[in-house]
């Protein structure tokens, strides 16, 4: 058997102090908050019980390079942080003895407790029931099970990625199957000096239904998946033992409209304590008056004291100043007094502190500043606790007639909806594979994220912190009505107020946090008990946080007029509700504006365009072929629209604060139009479109897709024609001139081929093997040129100007056949951590290095070194070889291997790509 890693070094602390190098990354973890807002609903701080915990364990991935060798904690702060990832040892199915007597109503009563800090309402606070659900011995989560056939690994996980894509599951889903329950357990020791403190498990999320189990005892748990939630493990650890803490999850069937992934899936933490201590999430900064000279930082600090006597405290704050690298000045650049503060014995109670912080750096897109607030919190003169988190330093308004206003400059939102999977990494969080979706988003012009549609990863809120992104953080995609059979409304009731509770407790100081999203296209909206509810858990996010709106994503025109807008502070359309109203319908926004001119408005889901990376068809109108969509950018869904229409509609409407354009990134899942789901796929009110996909479905029988085609980036990162033309709209001034399609038409010498160029330039001219072909001129609400070009092999250049002069240019050739692979890593010196990644492209290229625009040649990888080779792809959403295939078709000319480092473990990495008849290449890349 595996030694338990209870003897082992503590994985990785959060350091209550900074001033070791590996502290940097830290810094990241921000909050921050402060506003101005037009709010329409009233608002006022709860008088409810505030929990929190330390926010600044929760950012620690980033920077885990290197970070490997932290320390213990600050000795002057008795709170540890310890990750708590490493070996865990993991089993599908529940044991014989308790199979099909753990599902949600048995063991809810013993979940709800851990909600309890998230509830206004003392009597709706739960108690747990003595002993276990149904009085069950449940032999997989006991401290005598012996684990050690089970599969060995760290977290975070998705069990679900791992395995083979069956044609005949559920496309919406991404083919794999995801339900039913699955255990972790790990094994530890606590010293006997941890006698006495309080000991949490912080699991920053779980799919789905967790509950958590220590030494045989049921100890809470969570059952939203994407939820971020603490359990007291106190009551029922031995110190100075061996413990053994189980997590499991059941996620039921039919739960998921994409692919919702499986496992612990994000980080988890083991937090140790004083009696007397800040609570989860208890620091909450804002910055309610901002001037150039100053600025007053606001610290609410919530203490609990989980001791049986009163606790005489006093709470003392200092201000840090991060620089570039995220590391913190030396000296604090402000400080506070000290505030007593009485907390009584079992409860909590919360002290504020103000501190004039002196000529405040903003945090905003282009500089986003961060600060980072330590909170001391002294017991009968010893300090007894000592925590911070970041923030930073700005003013929001959403105005209904200028839009957005970032520190009172107008910024309109450029923003696209995610989903949280990283493509073939599944579900499993990881801040370089975010980032790295981050700096293609940044480069497009985006500036916003919404995280459609449930609460995002502490990481990803961390690098928008960093990185200066927007984000709409959205709860939930149902309240009461569920849109499949295992949706979310079989948890409202009990769960929507501790969910809305947790997630803008969990993320309200960062700053990049703008708008608080209670939900996306509730059939609730059409209904009259739908204003009721929106203003009820719009009142949860506002007893949190004063400073951000609530908001909604709407998709029935009539919720913007029956009272259900009421329920918001600024209001979201979604598909200006084409959905509902048919693509003639009349413009949404601006009768919205007239009805409610105190409500500011947004685009809160648009285009919803469908593509292919590479698949170009003709005759152009014909998009859908070959289970393909073209990359003309001229096909959507019937509720959907062109990028341009939106462009249309923001640039006639400039009171809208924006748009968030469905999706930045193809996602697992919902293949639209190639869902299995007949009646999706067929859902269009017109019949020469039924048609069309009627024979489409008849064509191609079992529909193989498993992942999406609304991306503007595909599944592996790689950039569709759409992306460029989001750029030529988004980044004016960044000089920009593409072409499409390819140029490679071996079949169609002679035959007129459509031409588009975007530019971010205001006209082009196109030359075919240096023949002029003629300028095309942009026109007002116009976003592409657009040329026909007889076919003829060679080169195809665009110039584009702009005001007159040459701006940009851009050159498509005519590929020869496939000679050779070029293979580059995106980036080639790692951290040995176990986490950085490198995405390494394989483009199949002619011998003068031209891509090779239609190459699927088969490739093979192969990996030496201290490294691993966890997925491969190609952004083909019908390839159903497992991502973790070392062989790997290409599709239209690019493929993708991500390789990962191991933890502790430096050298250098080799990467062999072969592939018949080319030579094979291999390059080096380095784990330090
Ligand atoms: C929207 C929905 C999204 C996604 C999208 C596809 O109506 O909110 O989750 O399904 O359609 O177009």
């Amino acid at each position: 058997m595996e030694t338990a890693d209870s003897a082992r070094q503590p994985e990785i602390l959060v350091p209550a102090f900074f001033n070791r190098n590996s502290i940097s990354a830290l810094m990241q973890r921000a909050s921050s908050s402060f506003s101005i807002l037009p709010l329409s609903q009233p608002q006022g701080r709860a008088s409810h019980r505030t929990r929190f915990r330390f926010l600044a364990m929760m950012f620690l991935l980033w920077v885990l390079p290197s970070r490997m060798d932290a320390q213990a904690v600050d000795d002057a702060s008795p709170r540890e942080t310890v990750l708590f990832d490493s070996g865990w040892r993991f089993q599908k199915g529940d044991p014989a003895d308790v199979a099909g007597k753990l599902g949600y109503d048995a063991i809810k009563a013993w979940l709800l407790p851990t909600g309890n800090a998230f509830t206004a309402d003392s009597t709706a606070k739960a108690e747990r029931p003595k002993g276990n659900p149904g009085g069950l011995a449940v032999s997989y989560a006991g401290l005598d099970f012996d684990d050690r056939y089970w599969r060995q690994l760290d977290l975070p996980h998705d069990w679900v990625i791992e395995g083979s894509f069956d044609p005949k599951e559920d496309g919406s889903t991404g083919k794999l199957r995801y339900d039913g329950p699955v255990w972790y357990r790990k094994r530890f020791t606590l010293p006997a000096s941890d006698r006495g403190r309080q000991i949490f498990l912080d699991v920053d999320g779980a799919m789905s239904y967790a509950s958590v189990w220590v030494n045989g005892q049921c100890a809470g748990g969570w059952p939203y998946g994407y939820a971020s939630f603490r359990v007291d493990l106190t009551p029922y650890l031995q110190t100075g033992e061996e413990n053994v803490v189980a997590i499991r999850l059941d996620t039921p069937p039919h739960a998921a409209r994409w692919y919702p992934g499986g496992g612990i899936y994000r980080n988890v933490w083991l937090v140790k304590t004083a009696p007397v201590h800040v609570a989860q999430w208890g620091l909450h900064v804002t910055t309610p008056e901002i001037s150039p000279d100053s600025a007053t930082v606001d610290c609410q600090v919530t203490v609990d004291n989980d001791s049986s006597s009163a606790a005489q405290s006093r709470v003392r704050t200092e201000i840090y100043s991060l620089g570039q690298d995220g590391a913190p000045g030396k000296n604090p650049v402000a400080s506070s007094d000290w505030t007593g503060l009485t907390v009584p014995a079992g409860t909590d109670a919360m002290a504020e502190v103000k501190v004039p912080l002196p000529n405040p750096d903003l945090w905003d897109l282009v500089h986003p500043h961060l600060y980072r607030l330590r909170a001391i919190v002294q017991q009968d003169g010893a300090q007894v606790d000592r925590l911070e988190t970041t923030f930073g330093v700005r003013s929001i308004k959403f105005d209904p007639v200028q839009g957005f206003l970032l520190n009172g400059r107008h910024v309109p939102l450029q923003g696209v909806c995610m989903h949280s999977d990283l493509g073939a990494l599944g579900d499993v969080v990881n801040s370089r594979g975010l980032e790295r979706q981050l700096q293609i988003l940044q480069e497009m012009g985006c500036n916003a994220i919404r995280t459609s549609h449930n609460p995002p990863s502490p990481e990803l809120i961390d690098l928008c912190d960093r990185m200066g992104i927007l984000i709409m953080a959205e709860s939930l995609d149902c309240w009461t009505q569920g849109k499949v059979a295992g949706d979310y409304h079989l948890l409202f009731a009990d769960w929507s107020e501790r969910d809305i509770r947790s997630l803008v407790r969990h993320f309200r100081n960062d700053p990049c946090v703008i708008l608080w999203s209670m939900g996306n296209e509730i059939p609730e909206q059409q209904q009259p008990e739908g204003a009721g509810i929106a203003a009820r858990l719009s009142s949860y996010a506002h007893d949190e946080d004063t400073t951000r709106p609530t908001t909604i994503a709407c998709s029935a025109p009539v919720g913007g007029f029956n009272g259900f807008q009421e329920g918001f502070d600024v209001f979201g359309f979604n598909y200006e509700c084409r959905w509902s109203w048919g693509k003639q319908g009349p413009d949404i926004y601006p009768r919205f504006h007239q009805a409610n001119p105190t409500i500011p408005v947004m685009g809160s889901e648009t285009s919803s365009a469908c593509s292919s990376r590479g698949c170009y068809f003709l005759p152009i109108d014909q998009s859908l072929q070959d289970i393909q969509v073209s990359s003309y950018d001229n096909w959507t869904p019937a509720w959907a629209t062109e990028p341009d229409v939106e462009f249309q509609n923001q640039e006639k409407n400039p009171f809208v604060l924006g748009e968030f354009v469905w999706t930045g990134f193809d996602y697992l899942g919902e293949p639209t139009p190639y869902n299995n789901d007949r009646s999706i796929l067929l859902n269009t009110a017109d019949p020469a479109k039924r048609a069309e996909m009627e024979a489409q479905l008849k064509k191609i029988g079992a529909v193989p897709s498993r992942s999406s085609y609304f991306g503007i980036v595909d599944l592996c990162g790689f950039k569709k024609d759409r992306f460029y033309l989001y750029q030529s709209h988004w980044r004016p001034d960044f000089p920009m001139a593409h072409i499409l399609p390819h140029w490679n038409w071996p079949d169609r010498s002679g035959q007129t081929i459509p031409v588009y160029v975007y530019t971010s330039g205001d006209s082009a001219e196109l030359f075919l093997n240096g023949r002029p072909l003629g300028r095309k001129i942009k026109q007002p609400l116009e976003y592409r040129l657009e040329w026909d070009v007889p076919y003829q092999p060679g080169k195809l250049e665009a110039v584009a100007y702009k005001e007159g002069r040459e701006w940009a240019r851009d050159t498509m050739r005519t590929a020869g056949p496939a000679a050779q692979l070029l293979v580059q890593p995106d980036r080639d010196t790692l951290a040995a951590d176990g986490r950085d990644l490198s995405f390494v492209k394989v483009t199949i290229a002619d011998k003068d290095g031209i891509p090779v625009p239609t190459a699927s040649n088969s490739l093979h990888f192969d990996l030496a070194g201290p490294a691993d080779l966890i997925a491969t792809d190609n952004g083909d959403a019908t390839d159903l070889a497992s991502f973790q295939s070392p062989d790997r078709k290409a599709f239209n000319g690019l493929a993708l291997a991500v390789v990962r480092t191991r933890a502790g473990d430096a050298g250098p990495i080799t990467l062999q790509v072969k592939s018949d008849g080319l030579p094979t290449v291999r390059i080096e890349m380095t784990s330090r």
